[in-house]
């Protein structure tokens, strides 16, 4: 009944795989006696060919099993009439498949096995293998391979590795393929890295060998559906109440932000939510390099920058898009990552006219967010004056809010500091909010509170024009609240 996805010619073409080898009947918890006679495709991990225990030697005898019937799938499964098929169908003719290859090489799972392989064949057939169970766990926050055998995921910011492996370099360069032609592009020894964003809107890299050592390496940033809100993360202890109602202001009255913050900090995930306080009235438009951005508002212009082709042409950069947004008439833009020569065109942006513009740069500091804005616009080759980028990056920039992954997983906002103008060469500064550690748990979890400093904004008049009228004890030191 499913034969419309079978191929009509050779179907059959493909030879038993070594039957006499595959005689033991394995069942759960009772391993095959002995080794295939011919080598698997999976070469297990050294360390582990040194010491087989029961569980590793099945897992390798299924993953040889599942390497076979995969083959046979693909040189059976009519891949064009596959499109048409609903997943029922597809399921259904898998299991046929993997049951008729199952019986031809004697071996019998039961039914639990049985069903894990079906799924994992599916997952093969349909996305993208092993990481697909981690894609659609929504627990999961990153996906990060190094090599076949090794699969590292995060969850509420703890970084463990997992039990999913790839059966080879192969495979593993298998699905990345897959990923990448997918999105029209191409990896390979002459094109060694990739960026690209996955159905889902995940963000995805992969380097493969020779250029990354002990095989591919892929980072996956998983997309949320749900991105978190303002009250989300003021509930995860992100940053308190009095921060947020002061970010309202400072985003309503179109101040220029920076959120400055390490790697997997949360700088996307706070531009987010600070979004959120941007009025429907306004046109926003997004500039990234991978769009990850999810602004709530009506009248949004995304853009995403692309990298040369194979040709090495064709190249938009985020300073290309920027510079267009500026003829766009846009009320604030919105740059996802300031890393580069665009630098100067933000800077321009937030100082003509384009209040309100905000952007996030990788930095530990605020200080050190401002050096690493004066750096990249050396970079950029414009040749100024110390004095004159300083006065420009002061200018431009009214608010830094640091952010952080701390050891224990949990992401703060460490401070916030308003950018309050120039002293002779030095950029003048004042932190508003700050994290405030006070000691540590036995687990390892931080303890800590969020304060004010006891400085009141330098925006505090502008914020009470605009009728964000906060009041001054939000700014309080929390020992001197008591
Ligand atoms: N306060 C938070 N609480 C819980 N999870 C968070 C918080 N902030 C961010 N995350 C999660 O942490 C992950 C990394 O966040 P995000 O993408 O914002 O970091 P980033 O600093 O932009 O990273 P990169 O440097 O890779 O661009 C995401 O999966 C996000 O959902
Ligand atoms: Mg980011």
């Amino acid at each position: 009944m499913f034969s419309r996805y079978r191929k009509t010619t050779g179907a059959q073409a493909v030879k038993p795989v070594d039957a006499a080898a595959d005689r033991s009947k394995p069942q759960a918890g009772n391993p095959a006696p002995k080794a295939a006679s011919k080598p698997e495709p999976s070469s297990p991990h050294p360390a582990v060919v040194a010491a087989p225990d029961a569980t590793t030697q099945r897992k390798h005898r299924l993953n040889s099993i599942k390497s076979d019937i995969h083959k046979r799938l693909l040189e059976n499964l009519n891949l064009a009439a596959l499109e048409t098929a609903s997943e029922a169908e597809l399921r259904t003719e898998i299991s046929t498949i993997a049951a008729e290859t199952l019986s031809e090489l004697d071996v019998v799972l039961n039914s639990e096995e049985r069903k894990t392989l079906n799924q994992e064949l599916y997952y093969e057939v349909m996305g993208l293998g092993p990481l697909e169970p981690l894609l659609q766990d929504d627990t999961v926050n990153d996906i990060l391979v190094n090599g076949p055998k090794q699969v590292f995921i995060e969850r509420a910011g703890k970084l463990t590795l997992s039990d999913v492996t790839f059966r080879d370099d192969r495979h593993l360069l298998r699905i990345i393929d897959k990923i990448v032609s997918a999105v029209g592009r191409r990896v390979d020894e002459s094109n060694p890295y990739v960026d690209a964003r996955l159905a889902d809107g995940s963000r995805f890299n992969a380097m493969v060998p020779p250029v990354a050592v002990d095989g591919a390496l892929v980072s996956i940033r998983k997309f949320k559906k749900d991105k978190l809100g303002i009250k989300d993360l003021v509930r995860f202890g992100a940053f308190s109440e009095e921060m947020a109602l002061y970010l309202e202001a400072a985003v309503s009255t179109r101040l220029n932000v920076i959120v400055s913050g390490g790697t997997g900090s949360g700088k996307t995930t706070t531009l987010n939510a600070l979004s959120g306080f941007i009025g429907n009235e306004e046109r926003v438009l997004t500039i990234e390099d991978t769009a990850e951005l999810q602004l709530q508002q009506i009248h949004v212009g995304r853009m995403e920058s692309r990298p040369a082709n194979m040709e090495g042409k064709g190249a938009v950069t985020q300073r290309d898009c920027l510079r267009n947004a500026l003829r766009m008439r846009p009320d604030r833009i919105i740059v996802g990552e300031t890393r580069g020569e665009e630098v100067i065109d933000m800077l321009q942006a937030m100082n003509t006219g384009h209040d309100g513009s905000m952007t996030t740069i990788h930095a530990n500091s605020a200080r050190d967010g401002i050096s690493r804005l004066e750096n990249m616009v050396a970079m950029a080759g414009i040749e100024m004056p110390l004095r004159a980028v300083r006065s420009q990056i002061g200018s431009a920039v009214n608010l830094i809010v640091q952010v952080s992954r701390l050891q224990d997983g949990s992401r703060r906002m460490m401070s916030i500091t308003e950018i309050t103008g120039m002293e002779g060469e030095i950029i003048t500064m004042q932190e508003i909010f700050r994290f405030e550690r006070t000691g540590l748990e036995p687990d390892g979890t931080i303890l800590g509170h969020y304060t004010g400093t006891g400085l009141r904004s330098a925006f505090a008049d502008r914020f009470k024009r605009w009728g964000y009228d906060l009041p001054a004890s939000i700014y309080d030191e929390i020992g001197a609240r008591r």
